[in-house]
């Protein structure tokens, strides 16, 4: 039997699934810019409920999800503090300089995570150069680390050292972080003001992502929102998809964070390499590093397996809900083919 490529680039290639279909072609739709579609009303009642706020929003994207609420946390000319690899900061096209005319306090985000003496000591620093902090940010699951998770005491500490000032979540991969963690997502939440999440990534959406905060705060994001044209219409049709995605989708991350260990323990296995090169597995992304990534992705494509490369020594593999065990031992199959002399 051949087999079809094994995609492993990222979890944003899952196709919606045949439940997400049939719920997509009998969606009940409406015009959203007048709160008018029913279907879209109930994806952001049920994301609200699920992370533990008052009010949510259905957005486009994450990149514009995580604008909006920038955009909606801070006034031009105030500060972010965030972790020096997070998403907001390095991969969303210097867009809060663009979009809200904010810049960052960017702190070592070791393992995607910082202590909250970090973030007191630099909002205490701040202080003595008028440097007005407007916002923490803080990114769950980490992308960068590999997709390290959030420990809620750590969370509740920068909740603490973060007195006053508002704390938004990227939660692209929140779900992920409540099955690796075992807390629920609305007990990861109750330490941060936003929270951004995407059901278009391993909960397999085809489109869209939820904005969840107190009502006043969603009212702001909603006219945010309409200012970078991100208002649909009839969305009832795509947010049908994310109410199966959440209804339906969560516990089988599980599966993905199996079968990402999985390869990790093939990948230590297969090269004498210091443990360092492959980060800890705590979800479904398995980061490691090899002596010329490029040529390796190269390799990995030759054989059926797209992979991503992070940077000139780095790769990323992504698990996800359109890969099943035997593209794992598939996967694992090809990386044995690989020399040693490629890692
Ligand atoms: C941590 C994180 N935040 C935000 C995003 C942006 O999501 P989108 O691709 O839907 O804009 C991503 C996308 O990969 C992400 O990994």
């Amino acid at each position: 039997m051949t087999r079809e490529i094994i995609d492993l680039r990222s979890d944003t290639v899952t196709r919606p699934t045949a439940s997400m279909r049939r719920a997509m072609a009998d969606a009940v739709v409406g015009d959203d810019l007048y709160r008018d579609d029913p279907t879209v009303a109930q994806l952001e009642a049920l994301f609200a409920e699920r992370v533990g706020k008052e009010s949510a929003l259905y957005l486009p994207s994450g990149v514009m999800a995580n604008q909006v609420a920038i955009r909606s946390h801070c006034a031009p000319g105030t500060y972010i503090i965030a972790g020096e690899r997070q998403h907001i900061l390095t991969y969303e096209y210097g867009g809060v300089a663009r979009n809200a005319g904010v810049s960052f306090l960017p702190l070592r985000d070791e393992n995607g995570r910082f202590e909250g003496e970090i973030v007191a000591e630099k909002l205490m620093a701040s202080g003595f150069y008028d440097q007005k902090v407007s916002l923490i940010a803080l990114e769950n699951t980490h992308m960068e680390s590999g997709g390290k998770y959030w420990r809620i005491e750590e969370l509740r500490q920068i909740r603490e050292a973060a007195g006053a000032t508002p704390i938004h979540l990227d939660g692209a991969r929140l779900f992920n972080a409540q099955v690796a963690s075992g807390q629920l997502a609305s007990e990861i939440c109750a330490n941060v003001d936003s929270v951004m999440s995407c059901v278009s990534k391993g909960l397999s959406a085809p489109v869209g992502s939820l904005l969840a905060g107190s009502k006043e705060f969603i009212e702001r994001a909603r006219l945010e929102r309409a200012t970078l044209g991100g208002q649909m219409r009839q969305a009832g049709v795509i947010a049908a998809a994310g109410v199966v995605a959440l209804n339906e989708m969560v516990d089988r991350l599980a599966d993905d964070h199996r079968r990402a260990s999985r390869l990790g323990e093939a990948i230590r296995s297969l090269v004498v390499v210091p443990d360092s090169r492959l980060s800890d597995i705590e979800t479904n992304i398995v980061i490691f590093s090899v002596s010329n990534a490029v040529s390796f992705v190269e390799v990995l494509k030759e054989n059926g397996v797209l992979a991503n490369a992070l940077d000139h020594k780095t790769i990323r593999f992504v698990t996800h809900s359109d890969l099943d065990e035997g593209d794992i031992d598939a996967a694992i199959d090809i990386l044995k083919l690989i020399p040693q002399e490629s890692w």
